[in-house]
């Protein structure tokens, strides 16, 4: 769990650059790799609304052009909600680079709450 708190911590440090001109929508993200490795990401907007990229996608590319390819959690942050759960686009692409499965790190009421990604996306496509 400490080590949890210092991956929301990361989250919440990436939310604040969030580019979200259009939605006023702030989200951070952070993922820890199977080697211990953090990487943080944030959404990003852009005035063409339907490129916009998720605070995780951000950050699971983040962790890719490191080499790293397997992620065991990811904790995503947003002060405009608590509880903030990836989109299903997210979740997909999660799911490519799991560990076995994901803990996913959201914040209710300024507490963690760890839900697996399996729970999130059952039932996932993959090739
Ligand atoms: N957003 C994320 O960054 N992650 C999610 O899982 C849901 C939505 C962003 C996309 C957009 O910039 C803003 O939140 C509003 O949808």
């Amino acid at each position: 769990m400490a080590d949890y708190n210092n991956l929301m911590n990361l989250a919440k440090e990436a939310s604040t650059n969030a580019y979200c001109k259009y939605s006023n929508f702030k989200v951070g993200a952070c993922v820890l790799t199977s080697s211990g490795q953090t990487f943080k990401g944030c959404n990003f907007e852009n005035s063409s609304y339907g490129l916009a990229i998720c605070a995780e996608r951000c950050a699971v590319g983040a962790a890719i052009v490191n080499g790293e390819t397997s992620i065991r959690a990811v904790a995503i942050y947003s002060p405009n909600t608590d509880n903030c759960y990836p989109c299903g686009a997210c979740r997909q692409v999660l799911n490519e680079f799991k560990d076995g499965d994901i803990d996913v790190i959201t914040e209710e009421n300024g507490e963690l709450k760890i839900t697996k990604l399996s729970y999130l996306l059952p039932e996932s496509f993959s090739l």
